[in-house]
């Protein structure tokens, strides 16, 4: 099989962020056999590997990534009786739409989750009052040493919130299989409707990776912690606190990584002080977390 590996390719333009610097490789994947062929490339490398989706929840550092990284473009979707199997580069919003029209409903609140389902289902993601793993069946995945996909349930998945066992491995997910409700189109579409109101009126739009760090538990949430430190409207370089949500970090257009992780580490220092609570990135920083 023959792979289509590239090298010094711009991460940026992958990311929602819209920052980070160069791909030591780069290769676009299709199907399962070629994320194989591509894992065995960087082993064979010694070197890292990453598979990224919509790139929605990744900040990749200035200085770029020091391996090969895999751009996800399965994107197959199967209805079957109430459930979908979805491939995991699926965009969550696309999943929600097409399985409305089929009077599937359940998932609303997903609608306007950035980013693919398969990476959704890595960081469990979710809205207050559903996540993934409320609906979640099982997925195919490719197991770290192993060139023969697997079905896993929810056992093997361990979700918790905001995260799964796949941020400790490197099993590579393949499909998800979500479990849906009959619901008419209309209603669903009168939900989807309500949750973009919900979120206009809460979140701001721009670049960004959505919540920037994780709720520490239930109350009191990261928004609010980083509001009363005072941290609303606080700026390094391109980079900028939302006025709208304090847990939003954007790139106001010319931000570098650098930028929204000084100014990330400003936020979490504040919030320290103030509260003693030691926040947690929710989005995955490449190649290296600072906050850990
Ligand atoms: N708050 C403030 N100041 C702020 C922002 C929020 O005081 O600047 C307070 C709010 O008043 C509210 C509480 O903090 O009492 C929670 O805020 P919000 O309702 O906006 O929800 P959130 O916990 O900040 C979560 C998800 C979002 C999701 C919304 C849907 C996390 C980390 N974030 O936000 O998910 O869209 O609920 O309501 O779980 C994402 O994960 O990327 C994401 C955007």
């Amino acid at each position: 099989m023959e792979l289509k590996v590239q090298t010094n390719v711009a991460l940026s333009q992958f990311t929602t962020y819209r920052t980070g610097g160069p791909a030591r490789f780069f290769a676009p994947a299709r199907n399962w056999q070629q994320i194989f062929g591509l894992r065995e490339f960087a082993k064979s490398k010694g070197m890292p590997y990453l598979i990224i989706g919509g790139g929605s929840n990744v900040l990749f550092a200035d200085e770029g990534y020091p391996g090969l990284v895999i751009l996800n473009q399965m994107d197959k979707l199967r209805i079957h009786g109430k459930n979908v199997t979805a491939d995991s580069a699926v965009s969550i919003s696309k999943l929600v739409l097409l399985t409305a029209k089929h009077n599937l409903g359940g998932v609303s609140g997903f609608a306007l989750i950035p980013g693919s389902i398969g990476g959704a289902v890595y960081g469990n993601a979710g809205v207050p009052d559903i996540s993934i793993s409320d609906v979640f069946v099982h997925a195919e995945i490719l197991p770290e040493n192993s060139d023969t996909p697997i079905i896993v349930g929810s056992d093997y998945c361990k979700f918790d919130y905001r995260t799964s066992h796949f941020k400790d491995t490197k099993d590579i997910i393949l499909n998800v299989t979500l479990k849906l409700k009959s619901t008419p189109a209309a209603i669903i579409k009168t939900e989807i409707n309500q949750y973009i109101k919900a979120r206009t009126i809460k979140q701001p739009i721009g670049l960004s990776c959505g919540s920037f760090f994780k709720n520490p538990g239930q109350f009191p949430s990261a928004g609010w912690l980083i509001d009363q430190s005072g941290c609303k409207g606080m700026e390094v370089g391109g980079a900028q606190v939302s006025e709208k949500h304090a847990n939003f970090i954007m790139n106001t257009g010319k931000a570098s990584t650098a930028d929204i992780l000084e100014l990330a580490m400003e936020v979490y220092n504040r919030v320290e002080e103030k509260y003693n609570i030691n926040l947690e990135p929710e989005v995955q920083i490449l190649p290296k977390n600072p906050f850990i």
